[in-house]
């Protein structure tokens, strides 16, 4: 019997295998050019601060190389369960927190713990596409909640309920939102928590950029409202507000029950998150954070120069409230946006990614990240201004 190669015809089912991503032909592209601004990935430019460093070099020094606890060391959860109380307002004891390999995995374990084949899933649309895959991977159907560039992308608890039907199970609320920066404004989280209540659906409020917020937003964590803890699971990680995404730590909190069947699919995962990563989240959560503070002012200044010099060129963009991303719609250059991408990228070496990847289905919006020096982003406005201005004329 002769044994078939391993060709794509061996791939499993479940995996749509389409057309190489945009994602990864930019990268290839921009790996063969010089002098690229890249302002695509949401990794932040700044190394993690060298206090959580230190911290996670000491752990290594006095042992920290086996594997921890399933749900994470007692101290970090302890600190974390600490953190959601004062900070979010959210009642979560240490026993209802599990530690991940960031908050993604957390994302990943929550649907395959809690939705049955053809679950409906609500997720918003343009949001962290991510959630698409581990849905459908966990046998979930994703429904798209549309919402509009005309108000800045804000989640609505009047969309929400026209997309809800008896097969609703669960929402996500990404506040404030990858691509956007769209700060949900806490009167509609209030209003979005009262629907899932209402409609016994299950809350899963990712609030990675909670800590990267301005002009006076707040972000409402769900799982402080009354009645609300019990069917939520808050997301949360230290990627983006500490500059810890190569050391893959997040962690998600869930009421007891849930927490313990999310448990074993995390333990299925990954067995725990690196120990050595959750040493220093530990000094990231319980030390100096001044640190998140400037990194959070330098995003704000970033987001007003380039935000003018989007103005100054005509483009228009959905004003962001949080996160360290501009949206932008490029559409009116008479250019799909990915190909727009692939121009700026091939003629004026400036990286974006386009909303396609987010969920655009009109290809009209761009995602900036503001992830370079502040010369560096002027430069990069520069050029595309360049190139804004060659398609027009
Ligand atoms: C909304 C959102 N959730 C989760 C993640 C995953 O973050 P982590 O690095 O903690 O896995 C990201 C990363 O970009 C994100 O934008």
């Amino acid at each position: 019997m002769t044994v078939a190669a391993l060709g794509p015809q061996r791939i499993a089912s479940r995996i749509k295998l389409k057309e190489q991503s945009i994602r990864t032909k930019m990268l290839d592209i921009a790996a063969g050019l010089e002098d690229v601004i890249a302002l695509g990935r949401g990794d932040p430019d700044f190394d993690t601060p060298a206090h959580i460093v230190e911290a996670g070099q000491k752990a290594l020094g006095n042992g920290a190389t086996h594997y921890t606890h399933p749900a994470g060391l007692p101290a970090l959860r302890e600190a974390i369960s600490a953190y959601l109380k004062a900070d979010c307002g959210a009642d979560y004891g240490a026993d209802e927190i599990v530690v991940t390999a960031g908050a993604q995995e957390a994302m990943f374990c929550a649907m395959l713990a809690l939705i049955e084949p053809g679950d409906e899933v609500i997720v918003p649309s343009p949001g962290y596409n991510t959630y698409h895959q581990h849905i459908e991977l966990a046998g979930g159907k994703v429904v798209i909640l549309p919402l509009a560039f005309e108000n800045d992308f804000a989640l609505t608890a009047e969309a929400l309920e026209k997309v809800l039907t008896p097969r609703s199970r669960m929402i996500c609320l990404i506040n404030p939102s990858n691509p956007s920066g769209t700060v949900t404004p806490p009167e509609e989280v209030e209003k979005v928590a009262r629907l899932a209540v209402e409609r016994d659906l299950i809350l899963v409020s990712d609030e990675i950029y909670s800590k990267l917020v301005f002009d006076g937003h707040r972000v409402l964590s769900p799982a402080s409202l009354p009645g609300l803890k019990e069917r939520t699971i808050t997301i949360n990680g230290f990627s983006k507000a500490y500059a810890m995404t190569g050391w893959r730590i997040g962690y998600f909190a869930a009421p007891k029950p849930l927490a313990a069947a999310m448990t074993e699919i995390h333990h299925g995962l990954a067995i725990c998150a690196a120990a050595v990563s959750q040493h220093a989240a530990l000094a990231a959560l319980t030390g100096p954070q001044d640190c998140v503070a400037m990194m959070r002012d330098t995003y704000d200044e970033r987001r007003r120069v380039t935000c003018a010099a989007l103005d100054a060129m005509g483009v228009p963009y959905a004003t962001p409230g949080g996160a360290f991303y501009i949206y932008a719609k490029v559409g009116a250059t008479g250019l799909p946006a990915s190909e727009f991408c692939l121009r700026l990228l091939e003629e004026e070496r400036v990286m974006l990614f386009p909303g396609t990847l987010y969920g655009d289905h009109t290809d009209d919006f761009v995602r900036l990240s503001l992830l370079q020096p502040k010369d560096r982003l002027i430069e990069a406005t520069e050029r595309m201004g360049r190139f804004v201005q060659q398609l027009a004329a």
